[in-house]
């Protein structure tokens, strides 16, 4: 992560009223957080979503952004400083421009979005003026067909449109992510490396986790990052350098100074020993990891209306029971019933 992100957690009066720094029962703390807006998405993606028909959580079961804000402000009260907001797509939801300024006038440290890139062009301005630092934006093909074959749209030049308003704009770092999938993108690899030293950009490559709708992941379709690196170095020369211990990405950067590439290793190299992530679902619940089997519900504590107090110790509850980390590589792991992104990425 580069200096200007590092967010330390935060100590003393500002948050001795509180009680101190949320952190889980093994000692992290936890100053990241994802809030997911919306379940739906313009796209189909294969890692992640059923070909069959989806269903949708009710309007009803959404928070509304007055919860979502509440519970924000709640949490940055905690020492949540980094907040990413996420879906589903969270440019699909009527209103995320407003909800981004309501963010940063709580006073976010780090305000993120992590989107696929669709709407992006259209709205990166709004989204910048409402106060969005830092953006991740999806790309898994640069090939049309096979963007199609994987996302089941026909957006890539929308999403390679977006990915150049981005860049051109205020908004730093900018950060590509493709989940590589064997027999699908796996050959695209160089050509990945090749457009972050064209476009001077930031190229993750992550593995494919078992979170897909269809449960068509197996080991053998994920692409280690060790493979990506060794090919990445077989072409050109890469120089690691520091990242934050809780950050999801291994850093590279290539010889000559353009673009950097960033390994995601959830699988074969898991980073949960520094996990500072905690989830709030689109119909209001906490999930403490990925890979819980179990979310934690607010919306009905909030629509009872409990105080302020009463949530801050629920969710202090909660933290206390977040996970030491995924079992993907464990004996008997069975993954969660639902998808990484179809209720809260
Ligand atoms: P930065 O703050 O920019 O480093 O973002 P990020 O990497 O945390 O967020 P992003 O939404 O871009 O996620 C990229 C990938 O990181 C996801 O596709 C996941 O594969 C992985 N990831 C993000 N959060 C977690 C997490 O809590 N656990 C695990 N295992 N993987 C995660
Ligand atoms: N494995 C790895 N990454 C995934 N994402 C969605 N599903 C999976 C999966 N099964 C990624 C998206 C995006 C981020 C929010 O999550 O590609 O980068
Ligand atoms: Fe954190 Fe769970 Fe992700 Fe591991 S799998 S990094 S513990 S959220």
């Amino acid at each position: 992560m580069a200096p200007s992100q590092f967010v330390p957690p935060v100590a003393g009066p500002e948050l001795a009223a509180y009680g101190g720094q949320l952190r889980d029962s093994f000692g992290r703390p936890i100053t990241d957080l994802r809030i997911s807006v919306t379940d739906r998405c313009n796209f189909r993606c294969v890692y992640c979503r059923s070909a069959d028909p989806e269903t949708h959580v009710a309007e009803g079961h959404l928070l509304t952004w007055e919860e979502m804000e509440r519970l924000a402000r709640i949490l940055i009260g905690l020492g949540i400083r980094k907040v990413r907001v996420t879906g589903g797509e969270p440019l699909v939801r009527p209103g995320v421009e407003n909800f981004i300024a309501r963010l940063h006038m709580l006073g976010v440290a780090d305000l993120a979005i992590t989107t696929n890139g669709h709407l992006l062009a259209e709205k990166c301005e709004a989204l910048i003026a409402a106060g969005l630092n830092r953006i991740n934006i999806s790309l898994d093909s640069l090939d049309p067909v096979k963007f199609e074959r994987i996302t089941r749209t026909r957006s890539l030049d929308r999403v390679l449109a977006g990915i150049a308003v981005a860049q051109k704009s205020l908004l730093r770092p900018v950060k590509v992510n493709a989940v590589l999938v064997r027999g699908i993108n796996d050959d695209e690899v160089e050509a990945f490396a090749e457009f972050a030293r064209e476009h001077d950009l930031i190229m993750r490559f992550i593995e494919f986790m078992p979170l897909d709708g269809d449960r068509h992941w197996s080991r053998e379709s994920v692409v280690t990052n060790d493979e990506v690196l060794r090919r990445v170095q077989a072409r050109c020369s890469l120089t690691e350098i520091s990242h934050e211990r809780s950050e999801t990405a291994r850093r590279y950067r290539f010889a000559g100074g353009r673009g950097e590439i960033g390994l995601i290793s959830p699988v074969s190299q898991p980073f949960c020993g520094h996990c500072s992530r905690i989830r709030l679902t689109a119909d209001g619940k906490v999930r403490t990891c990925l890979f819980s089997q179990k979310d934690h519900d607010l919306r009905a504590l909030l629509r009872g209306g409990a105080d302020d107090s009463a949530v801050e110790h629920r969710i202090r509850e909660v933290v206390h029971q977040k996970e030491r980390g995924h079992r993907i590589n464990e004996t008997g792991f069975t993954p969660p019933s639902r998808t990484m992104v179809s209720i809260g990425g």
